[in-house]
């Protein structure tokens, strides 16, 4: 659909050449460049910081759509918002006070997001819909990619749909891990409107990009 906006995930692209990723999964027709910060605490993994995201800022004109998995994250959104990240997306277990954080990005003038886990239920939005732009589902445990897609996840989708369409203000809902041929469509049924993927979009190298950015919108 052609409303569906895809984010592939560089934490499958090739890191040794990350520029050159970032700039063939545009040209492939990539909406946002999703990027997952991690630190080896809040999640078992160790992967970038806002230098390589400041490096990559001049390879795409697309959104930069960071998802920040670290603990504590308030003090690291200021370099984020320099280094040139168009979304800052927090989860509310990596700091005391979430409603606090999703304030702090807006005074930045970047996109907010909040991201619930797996185990997090849709309730803890009840009072930050109003404020945010863009609510991220995990359909995995954060930390890597390859993971398979937890199915009941979609329930959670379909019950944060509801309440996007009747907060009637203009919010993504994003949906991140495990996101492949088959699982885009079914999330893409309960309510997203936008998929991270990574695995699903780097999968046969440069030449097959866009023909997998054009699948996984469903085109
Ligand atoms: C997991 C990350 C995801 C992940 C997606 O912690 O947030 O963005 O890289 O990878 P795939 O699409 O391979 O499941
Ligand atoms: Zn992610």
């Amino acid at each position: 659909s052609p409303s569906v906006r895809i984010a592939p995930s560089i934490l499958s692209a090739d890191f040794a050449r990350l520029g050159e990723e970032v700039r063939a999964i545009d040209e492939a027709g990539c909406d946002w460049v999703h990027v997952d910060v991690m630190d080896g605490h809040f999640v078992p993994n160790i992967t970038i910081g806002p230098m390589v995201v400041k490096a990559l800022r001049p390879h795409t004109t697309k959104p930069m759509d960071v998802h920040l998995m670290i603990s504590p994250v308030d003090t690291y959104l200021d370099a984020f918002a320099a280094a040139g990240a168009d979304i800052l997306t927090v989860h509310p277990e990596a700091g005391p006070h979430i409603h606090r954080t999703v304030q702090h990005i807006k005074s930045l003038g970047k996109q907010a997001g909040v991201v619930l886990n797996p185990g997090t239920p849709a309730k803890m939005l009840d009072y930050l819909i109003d404020d945010v732009d863009l609510v991220l589902v995990m359909s995995v445990n954060p930390g890597f990619g390859g993971q398979s897609f937890i199915t009941n996840q979609l329930r959670k989708i379909e019950a944060i749909r509801k309440m996007i369409d009747k907060s009637g203000r203009d919010i993504r809902l994003q949906v991140d891990g495990g996101i492949d041929f088959e699982t885009a469509p079914q999330a893409i049924a309960a309510g997203a409107d936008v998929l991270v993927a990574g695995t699903a979009t780097f999968k046969g190298g440069p030449s097959a990009y866009a023909d997998n950015i054009r699948r996984l919108r469903g085109g």
